[in-house]
């Protein structure tokens, strides 16, 4: 744990200073739009890559005209600043907003689905710095956040996309006090994630354990969090890949 924490603090410092340099730093690979390999891969492979069961179900689910959720958590709407002032900032078609709140926007373009920002009683510090530590304390107690916002008649939905930012290579422990509180079980989960060079971090695993009833899509969509301002096309181009 102690060397896990060192390194990972060695390797946040890292990230910090890309993430707090304005916002919208290179990421920490490439550096270079080739950083969303799977949608590249979808574009080399034509979307075979998706697996059949994966599309089969989405497919399904869109034919039947089944109720959709956008469900996203952003550290912009849970701060103790204003969301335009966060660190988790970014301008779409000239609005600033959340970047999580900024794809759960184009899912909804795309899909019609209804938005459910996930808000907690914590107001999680704007400055980048103070929220990295605060998220690490959060996830070294395995915290559960008290939620403020609960979804309306959740049994109406039949698939809900889950959208979160890459905390410490885990979700925001929101997340799991949200996975607490519903029960998913025969419902279509579609992740969705914005990070830093981490990825998806092996968190669809993590709700795959979490809600073993729910058809988890593996093919979740991840974008670097410094090209979520011109991820528009990928979202369509990766939700048309599922069946949408
Ligand atoms: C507390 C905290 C921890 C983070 N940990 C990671 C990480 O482990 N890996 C990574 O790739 N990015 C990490 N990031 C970067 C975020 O995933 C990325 O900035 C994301 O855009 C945040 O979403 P938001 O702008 O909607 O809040 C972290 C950011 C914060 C604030």
């Amino acid at each position: 744990m102690k060397n896990r924490k060192r390194w990972g603090v060695y390797l946040m410092g890292v990230i910090l200073a890309l993430h707090t340099a304005g916002c919208g730093s290179s990421d920490l690979s490439t550096g270079n739009r080739s950083e969303r390999p799977v949608s590249d891969e979808r574009e080399q492979n034509g979307v075979e890559n998706i697996s059949v069961e994966d599309r089969t179900q989405v497919a399904a689910a869109d034919t039947d005209g089944s109720k959709i959720l956008i469900a996203y958590f952003s550290a912009g709407e849970n701060s103790d600043v204003d969301a335009v002032s966060s660190a988790s900032v970014t301008t779409v078609g000239g609005e600033a907003k959340g970047r999580l709140r900024a794809v759960a926007d184009m899912i909804q373009a795309e899909t019609g689905g209804t938005l459910f920002s996930i808000q907690t009683s914590v107001e999680y510090p704007g400055d980048g710095g103070a929220l990295i530590d605060y998220a690490a304390e959060e996830q070294e107690e395995d915290a559960r956040p008290e939620l403020t916002s609960h979804i309306e008649n959740p049994d109406d939905y039949d698939v809900i996309f889950i959208g979160f930012p890459t905390w410490w290579y885990d979700m925001p422990q929101a997340l799991y006090s949200f996975f607490d509180e519903y029960n998913f079980s025969g419902k279509t989960l579609v992740p969705f994630n914005v990070h830093n060079g981490s990825r998806f971090s092996g968190t669809i695993e993590t709700i795959k354990e979490l809600e073993p009833e729910a058809e988890v899509i593996t093919d979740g969509f991840t974008v670097s969090e410094r090209d979520v301002a011109e991820a528009a096309g990928d979202v369509a181009d990766w939700l048309r890949g599922l069946g949408y």
